[in-house]
């Protein structure tokens, strides 16, 4: 017996909402101050609730927005960017029925693609979403030194908060998604990012390089951290960066130089890197650079599975035939045929069988399809269909999302 109903929530369900998800990821309800904060940016539409007698006991949240994908097209996506059960109504399949009605939804409003990211890596492969892209947590070892030849040019200056509010979301929009897997960033994400980082509390400051033409061409988040311990008192503080963007090579090796260079500083860290990104070899000691952690960034749904193939362009190889299962969204069941011209569906023999959440780690370029089945994820008739398909898929960079929601 279902004991629940699930719809769009209402305007002035937003609050008990935003409530009930803080409280289910173990943080504390907002007070009336940090909702204003908030600025507006737990909106409607895009958000499913729970409800039992009218009360709310899940939320599952959205927000449009737009995701680039191999050979530059950016397809119109929903940023999941909420989902949580009230402890008491959680294993009664109230996620379940929140997926399966956002899916749906989105499926009928032809959008291409859904996007996460996961608290937890077991909950949303059996609702077809997949790791589709992974980031890197790097820490320097002051000092460095950037090898000769890498640019120096232009300057960088610090923005105060009023600035960056300003500043930062046109400059994003014009640095642009150059790599698979960067999505655009709607007004309503900026206050919800900004206004805690930026805030007394949040110390971040803000850094903008300008290039050699006179026009600001990256930019990054960064805060001190102290790390001075009883034991070893002379650590210097550690300098945490984040959102690291910029519009070429050039201007974020830049924006590193600059964030290297900031006095008394011991350690630099930075969390979400794209995996490819080549700081080591920026310097004169690649070895200053530890890879601490690789994570799983972004997961990835392919909503219409036809639209999403069809739109991102592949390498040079014999055409493969997938077959693909979808248990959530049964439309897109059935056989693609994937070449060098494109993506359409077919009656031809599958060469390779997989399902949903196996596809969308293919789709951006992170997985290679021969990896895929050595976990067996994927069913291969042959293994040079498996050669083929990884030609296929394969991008030049790795994807990277960058933006965290
Ligand atoms: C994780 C969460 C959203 C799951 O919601 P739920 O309503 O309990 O999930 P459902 O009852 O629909 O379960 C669906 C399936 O996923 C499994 N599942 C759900 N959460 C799981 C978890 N954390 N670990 C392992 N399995 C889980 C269930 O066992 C069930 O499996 P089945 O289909 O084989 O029976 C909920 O427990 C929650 O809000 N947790 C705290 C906040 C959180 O982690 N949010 C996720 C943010 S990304």
């Amino acid at each position: 017996m279902t004991d629940f109903v699930v719809r769009p929530i209402t305007e002035d369900e937003l609050r008990p909402t935003f409530d009930l998800l803080v409280e289910a990821l173990h943080d504390r309800r907002p007070s009336d101050e940090r909702w204003a904060q908030a600025d507006g940016a737990w909106a409607l539409p895009g958000k499913f609730g729970a409800f039992a007698e009218n009360r709310p006991v899940g939320i599952a949240s959205g927000f449009a927005t737009s995701i680039a994908v191999p050979g530059g097209a950016v397809l119109p996506a929903q940023a999941v960017d909420g989902v949580g059960v009230r402890a008491d109504w959680t294993r009664r399949g109230v996620v379940t029925a929140l997926m399966t009605a956002q899916l749906t939804d989105l499926a009928d409003r032809g959008t291409t693609l859904a996007c996460l990211h996961a608290s937890e890596a077991v909950i949303y492969g059996r609702f077809g979403y997949g790791i589709a892209t992974s980031g890197r947590t790097v820490r320097v070892n002051r000092p460095v030194q950037l090898r000769e030849g890498v640019e120096a040019g232009g300057a960088v200056r610090l923005l105060d908060t009023d600035e960056a509010r300003a500043a930062l979301p046109a400059l994003y929009e014009r640095i642009g998604l150059h790599r698979p897997g960067m999505i655009a960033r709607p007004e309503t994400w900026w206050p919800m990012a900004l206004s805690y980082r930026l805030s007394r509390e949040g110390g971040y400051r803000v850094a903008v390089h300008t290039g050699p033409d006179g026009r600001d061409d990256a930019f990054a988040m960064f805060k001190s951290v102290d790390q001075a311990t009883a034991a070893e008192p002379e650590h210097g503080p550690l300098l945490e960066v984040r959102d690291l963007h910029g519009a070429s090579p050039e201007a974020i090796a830049a924006l590193w130089r600059f964030l290297f260079s900031i006095d008394l500083v011991a350690t630099v860290t930075s969390r979400f890197r794209p995996v490819d990104e080549p700081l080591g070899v920026l310097l004169t000691d690649p070895r200053r650079v530890r890879t601490t952690d690789v994570e799983d960034d972004l997961w990835l749904r392919l909503v219409d599975v036809a639209g999403a193939l069809a739109a991102r362009t592949y390498g040079d190889a014999t055409p493969v035939v997938f077959e693909v299962d979808d248990r959530l969204l049964p439309a897109n069941r059935g056989r693609y045929r994937v070449g060098p011209d494109g993506a359409e569906r077919t009656d031809a023999e599958a060469d390779l069988r997989l399902d949903a959440d196996t596809l969308a780690m293919l789709y951006l370029g992170e997985w290679r399809a021969s990896t895929l089945a050595q976990a067996g994820r994927i069913t291969a008739a042959t293994p040079e269909a498996l050669q083929r398909a990884d030609t296929l898929f394969a991008t030049a960079e790795r994807p990277w999302c960058g933006t965290y929601f």
